[in-house]
């Protein structure tokens, strides 16, 4: 008998694959894909600072020009949208916004806000890697969470890092706070994906130490 996590969330991981052919001209309705721009934004995130951006691309003529920045995969151009899932590399600038929040919804006291946005800070200031390092680390979780949720829509997806990340930035114009994390593909599948393999557990647990 299988159990609600199998039928539900472990269910949509194992049937999550990267698909590259897409069926073309066929458009996500938008309140799908904001529910699962939605469901992608509740990942987890250091000090709940939510360093993603989701750059939404559905118009076919800007599918197009991302076509030679990823390489000329054409999945690009079939997929129904492109999502370029960005990292905010000062996303210690979010933590005023989202504290404020918590403060004033009552479940924190401002001198203890303030002491979590000084330590945040000083992180971020003691850290010339931590902008970066934690963009690009919680970028993904939302991205991971993003393809799941369409998966959970009946929407295929592909994950992306073969593009030219600063011609991109250039193509759309990203500001340099953000990293381009990833490139996600949304769609529905023409075809299915590559069969692929995992690791079995014996290879990948080190039980304790090294
Ligand atoms: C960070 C990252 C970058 C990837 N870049 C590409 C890419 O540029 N083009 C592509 O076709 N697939 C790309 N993939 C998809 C992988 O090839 C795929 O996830 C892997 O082969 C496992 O297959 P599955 O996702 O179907 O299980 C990428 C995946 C990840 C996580």
């Amino acid at each position: 008998m299988t159990t609600v996590a199998e039928n539900n969330v472990i269910h949509v991981m194992k049937q999550r694959s990267s698909i590259r052919k897409y069926q073309q001209g066929v458009d996500i309705p938008q309140e799908t894909l904001n529910q699962i721009l939605e469901a992608a934004a509740t990942a987890p995130s250091a000090w709940n600072l939510q360093h993603w951006k989701f750059l939404t691309i559905q118009d076919p003529e800007n599918k197009s020009r991302i076509l030679p920045i990823a390489y000329n995969q054409q999945q690009v151009v079939d997929a129904s949208a492109v999502i370029i899932v960005l990292g905010d590399t000062k996303a210690n600038e979010n933590a005023e916004i989202v504290y404020g929040e918590t403060v004033r919804a009552g479940f924190m006291t401002e001198e203890v806000k303030n002491q979590i946005v000084s330590s945040i800070d000083s992180y971020y200031e003691s850290n010339e890697h931590a902008g970066t390092h934690d963009a690009i680390r919680n970028a993904a979780f939302a991205a991971m969470q993003l393809m799941l949720a369409a998966k959970a829509h009946g929407i295929d997806s592909g994950p992306m890092g073969g593009y030219d990340a600063e011609a991109l930035r250039k193509e759309l114009n990203i500001p340099d706070r953000y990293i381009p994390v990833l490139m996600l593909t949304l769609g529905y599948a023409e075809q299915p994906a590559h069969q692929t393999n995992r690791f079995p557990l014996d290879q990948l647990v080190i039980r304790e130490r090294f």
